[in-house]
C-alpha cells in the first residue's frame, strides 16, 4: 500500500500542484491535493459563521461534511469550485482549521483510505511524507524563497497586490510550521528541492529521475 505513494510537501506556492499534475501524467499516477479538504472545511466554517479556532465545533462540522459526502468523498467533492476555495478569507482561515488535531486525524484517515483504492498516486500537502505516509516510496519537499513564491502566485492568479500575497504566504507558512500536530517540515528521507532559481522543467527533471531511480 505505502510503496506506491509519491509524497510532495512544502510551503504555500512552492510549485507543488504544477509539478504533481505533470508527474501524474508522466507516470500514470492518480493525483490528490490534500489542502483542498482543509480548504473545504474552512470554507464551510466561514459560510456557517463558526469561529475557526473553536476546535469542538470545527471537528463536529468536519464529521458532518464527511458523513454527508459518504459516496463522493470529501477529498474530491466537486461541490466546491476551486476559485471559491482560494479566496482570501479561506486563505486566512485554513491554517487555523488545519491546526486542530481531531480534524487532521480525520483528514489523514480519509487520505489513507483514498490511497487504498488508487494504489499508484501522487499526493501533495504539508504532512504527507511525515505523517500520512511515512513509508511513501518517494518523498519530495519543494520550497522557494517567500518572495519568489509570492511573485509566482501573483502572476498565476493575477490576484491582489504583491504585498498581500507575500503576507498570506508567510503567515500561512509560519502557522503551518509552528503548529503542534504534524507541522510542516521535510521528512528525513525527502529530497528537498529549492525551486527559487529553477524552471518548472528543471524541477520536473529532478523529480522524474528520482521517481525512475526508485522504480
Ligand atoms: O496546499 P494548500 O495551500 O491548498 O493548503 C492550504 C492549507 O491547508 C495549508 O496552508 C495548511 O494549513 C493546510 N494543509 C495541511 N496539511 C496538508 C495540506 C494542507 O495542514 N496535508
Amino acid at each position: 500500500l505505502f510503496g506506491t505513494v509519491v509524497a510532495v510537501d512544502g510551503p504555500a506556492a512552492a510549485g507543488k500542484t504544477t509539478t504533481c499534475l505533470a508527474l501524474a501524467k508522466t507516470f500514470g499516477l492518480r493525483y490528490l491535493e490534500s489542502g483542498r479538504t482543509y480548504r473545504i472545511i474552512a470554507f464551510e466554517a466561514l459560510q456557517r459563521e463558526i469561529p475557526v479556532d473553536n476546535a469542538p465545533e470545527i471537528t463536529g462540522l468536519c464529521d458532518e461534511l464527511i458523513e454527508e459526502s459518504r459516496s463522493t468523498s470529501l477529498l474530491t467533492s466537486e461541490r466546491y469550485a476551486s476559485a471559491a476555495l482560494r479566496r482570501t478569507p479561506v486563505n486566512v482561515a485554513v491554517s487555523a482549521v488545519a491546526r486542530i488535531a481531531d480534524v487532521r486525524q480525520r483528514v489523514t484517515s480519509l487520505i489513507r483510505l483514498w490511497a487504498t483504492t488508487h494504489d499508484h498516486c501522487v499526493i501533495e500537502g504539508r504532512d504527507i511524507g511525515t505523517t500520512v505516509f511515512p513509508r511513501a516510496a518517494v518523498k519530495f519537499y519543494l520550497t522557494a524563497t517567500p518572495e519568489v513564491r509570492a511573485m509566482r502566485r501573483l502572476t498565476q492568479e493575477r490576484a491582489e497586490s504583491y504585498e498581500n500575497v507575500l503576507r498570506d504566504v508567510t503567515r500561512r507558512d509560519d502557522a503551518d510550521m509552528s503548529r503542534k500536530t504534524s507541522p510542516l517540515l521535510p521528512a528525513a528521507d525527502a529530497l528537498t528541492i529549492d525551486t527559487s532559481d529553477l524552471t518548472v522543467e528543471q524541477v520536473l527533471d529532478r523529480m522524474s529521475s528520482t521517481c525512475r531511480s526508485r522504480g
